[in-house]
């Protein structure tokens, strides 16, 4: 009788050992539910608090998301301070005075470590942290995937060659998400993310002044308070979304149907090129680019995950262990 059940069980204890085997390299959203429980709470209050005394914080905190991925992968590398003998990603042409919240990311990790020494990686606080901010904005949810690792290292030239600068052209745009893995679609869904917060003068000078795929009088009013000469004014914020920037809606399609995209690169995928349609659509369907947003994210988040014994769980997100 024992001998016969041990038997019958004998193909399930082997599919066990099979999964166990692959788990390590792969993300899945229970990874801390028995090691980290109150995880998602904990994160989720110092999110909504951030968000509260600023609202533009959301924004700020799923771009650092972006920002990682993109560079050697979803590894917390972008968090990683510079010093006398490391130079780190935060110094790179996309991020130098611009990338913001680490702050926010400090005081998510110590709750993270308060609640459960140890156990959680920055990588994955990253990941956490970009959902909760869309959801507290208003966008949709979705189960995130963990079990990412922390890098030892950084890398300031990936930083500058990875991450699309706003002069991009379509081709250029579709061009640095495919080489990581991310399809033209996947990135017309993306970007939809510049459907809240903020961008620099100097980032859109060139637009505003220089292009004619931009509405005439938007044109002049972003001209407004971004002086022409380059030097001046290059910190003045603008919106990404001119309509609802602390709202995560479909509106930023509809400004680039009505061509009242704020950066170059913005505009350049309404611009009439392979994605207008898509465009047109998310312009239309808020429901179709909340699930494709929602799909696109999760893959982002898949980009070369450090998994099983590679990388650590860093104690401080500023500095390996
Ligand atoms: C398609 C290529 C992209 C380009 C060329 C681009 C470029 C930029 C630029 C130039 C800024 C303004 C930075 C500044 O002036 O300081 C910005 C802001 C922002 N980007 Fe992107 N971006 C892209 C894709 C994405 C993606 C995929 C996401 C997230 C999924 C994202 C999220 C954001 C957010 C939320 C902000 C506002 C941040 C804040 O207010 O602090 N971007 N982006």
């Amino acid at each position: 009788m024992a001998s016969s059940s041990f038997k019958s069980l004998a193909p399930i204890a082997l599919v066990f050992f099979i999964l166990l085997g692959t788990s390590s390299a792969q993300l899945t959203p229970n990874f801390y539910s028995s090691s980290c429980p109150k995880l998602f709470p904990t994160i989720k209050s110092v999110v909504q608090s951030a968000i509260s005394s600023e609202k533009r914080m959301g924004a700020s905190l799923l771009r650092l998301f972006f920002h990682d991925c993109f560079v050697n992968g979803c590894d917390g590398s972008l968090l990683l301070d510079d010093t006398s003998s490391f130079t780190g990603e935060k110094n790179a042409n996309p991020n130098k005075g611009s990338v913001r919240g680490f702050d926010v990311i400090d005081k998510i990790k110590t709750a993270v470590e308060q609640a459960c020494p140890g156990v959680v990686s920055c990588a994955d606080i990253l990941a956490v942290t970009a959902r909760d901010s869309v959801v507290l904005l208003g966008g949709p949810t979705w189960n995130v995937k963990l079990g990412r690792r922390d890098s030892r290292t950084a890398s300031q030239s990936g930083a500058n060659n990875n991450i699309p600068p706003p002069t991009s052209s379509l081709s250029n745009l579709i061009s640095k998400f495919s080489a990581q893995g991310l399809s033209a679609k996947e990135m017309v869904a993306l970007v939809g993310a510049h459907t809240i917060g903020q961008a620099r003068c100097t980032n859109f000078r060139a637009h505003v002044y220089n292009d004619t795929d931009i509405d005439a009088t938007f044109a002049k009013t972003r001209q407004s308070n971004c002086p022409s000469t380059s030097g001046s004014g290059d910190n003045n914020l603008a919106p990404l979304d001119l309509q609802t920037p602390v709202a995560f809606d479909n509106n930023y399609f509809k400004n680039l149907v009505s061509k009242k995209g704020l950066l170059h690169s913005d505009q350049q995928v309404f611009s009439g090129g392979s994605t207008n349609s898509q465009v047109s659509t998310y312009s239309t369907s808020p429901s179709t680019w909340s699930s494709d947003f929602v799909a696109a994210m999760i893959k982002m988040g898949d980009i070369s995950p450090l998994t099983g014994k590679s990388g650590e769980i860093r104690k401080n997100c500023r500095k390996t262990n």
